[in-house]
């Protein structure tokens, strides 16, 4: 099973703060059933340039690939990019798609959008020939009108929900939607640590498990997997 959406490299964001915290974090990722996790730490053009986030973040990756490697998950590296105006004509971010594919993953900001984002964030993705992944889209609905909302469904993105979006009514009801569209592309658990903000997947799974099906939760966990395969280069 495939976790899109992590903090998990030590001391490159608000996510793990340790070394050990890393291995708490991928050991209970893996037995809630997760084998490949992507590491995408927070990426904000207004405080880094991106070289310098490649430099951090081959560092912390370097601390903990090869007991990644002994207990069998495997990794990838990529960003949670925040927009920012000006994206579409930048190159250097670029380099932020997950290491190896042509996924990015992007963060909407927290405020209400115009569309001049949505056809930014569409150059972005032409220019780029990178796909775009949109991280957790349960969070920004209550900023969001809902005709905006929808529209921001209609692009051609994939479309990315926290495994805790089924924990709630209202994320739940969105995330059912998404499944029932064929348009929940990826989960991922956005897990920062072992407490507060843990890997959870068994939250999706369970709810998937009794909404609808084992069978269906394990279809949607496959789908999930072969379109990242897809964009594997
Ligand atoms: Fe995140």
């Amino acid at each position: 099973m495939l976790d899109i959406h992590s903090h998990i490299l030590p001391k490159m964001d608000d996510g793990s703060k340790s070394v050990e915290m890393t291995f708490e974090m991928l050991r209970s990722s893996i037995e809630q059933g997760v084998t490949t996790m992507v590491s995408t730490s927070h990426f904000y053009a207004d405080r880094e340039d991106p070289e310098s986030f490649l430099r951090r973040r081959n560092h912390a990756a370097k601390k903990i690939a090869s007991q990644a490697e002994e207990l069998g998950i495997k990794l990838y590296y990529g960003a949670e990019v925040l927009y920012f105006p000006g994206i579409a004509q930048s190159e250097s971010v670029r380099e932020l798609a997950i290491s190896g594919t042509s996924l990015i993953l992007i963060e909407m900001p927290f405020v209400s959008w115009s569309e001049r984002i949505f056809d930014e964030l569409m150059s972005f993705q032409y220019n780029s020939r990178l796909q775009i992944v949109l991280a957790h889209i349960e969070r920004y609905r209550g900023l969001q009108t809902r005709d905006i909302f929808e529209k921001m469904l209609e692009l051609p993105f994939y479309f990315q929900m926290n495994a805790e979006a089924f924990d709630s009514f209202m994320t739940r009801r969105l995330a059912m939607k998404q499944i029932e569209r064929g348009q929940l592309h990826f989960l991922g658990t956005d897990c920062h640590n072992i407490t507060s903000r843990p890997p959870n997947m068994n939250i999706a799974k369970q709810a998937v498990e009794k909404r609808l099906s084992p069978a269906a939760w394990e279809t949607i966990t496959l789908e999930m997997e072969d379109r990242f395969r897809h964009h594997t280069l």
